[in-house]
């Protein structure tokens, strides 16, 4: 009986660790998704070495009215438009119970200088990168999973549950902004 029992013990433990091989494997899997938005928001806080090795200049001038372009800022892309009046007329006609995530226009934007929107082109749902001039809101949209965004970057429908992102910047000049 004893050696019946020492290889019906023996029989078990490998299946035991198995066992939970799989668990931990489905564990890792269950929060892959989650992490995808993390580094986005992460990327934010830095330390203060960090920070100052992100912080880049960019000139505004060669963009024009209605033009947007998108530069690159700690790895990850940014969009700078340069709005017409009618976009920016737009985005402040929008009463704030409207939207998901409750934003001014004047509050995505820097005084004296409405005109321009600078976001991270990531989609606050999973981190596509959204379509210019697209959309039901006439901003951006993105096809992944059918996130609407309006003239000021804010979300307005579909599964994204923020704004796009507006980094830390400032105007150093008219022309010049520096991010980070
Ligand atoms: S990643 Fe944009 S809607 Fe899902």
């Amino acid at each position: 009986m004893d050696g019946d029992h020492t290889l019906a013990t023996h029989a078990e433990k490998p299946a035991t660790r198995r066992d939970f091989l799989y668990v931990a494997t489905g564990a890792v899997a269950a929060v892959g998704g989650a992490a995808v938005a993390w580094p986005l928001i992460n990327q934010l806080n830095p330390d203060a070495s960090t920070l100052a090795l992100a912080t880049i200049e960019f000139n505004l001038s060669g963009i024009e009215e209605g033009q947007s372009v998108t530069i690159t800022w700690r790895g990850l892309p940014v969009f700078v438009r340069n709005r017409t009046q009618a976009e920016i007329d737009e985005a402040k006609a929008v009463p704030l119970s409207e939207l998901k995530d409750p934003e001014t226009d004047e509050e995505r934007t820097k005084p004296g200088h409405e005109q321009w929107l600078v976001m991270i082109a990531n989609c606050t749902h999973l981190g596509c990168v959204p379509v210019g001039e697209s959309g039901d809101f006439d901003g951006w949209f993105c096809p992944c999973h059918g996130s609407h965004y309006d003239t000021a970057g804010r979300i307005r429908r579909g599964p994204a549950p923020l704004n796009l992102v507006v980094p830390p910047y400032e105007f150093l000049s008219d022309t010049l902004i520096q991010i980070g």
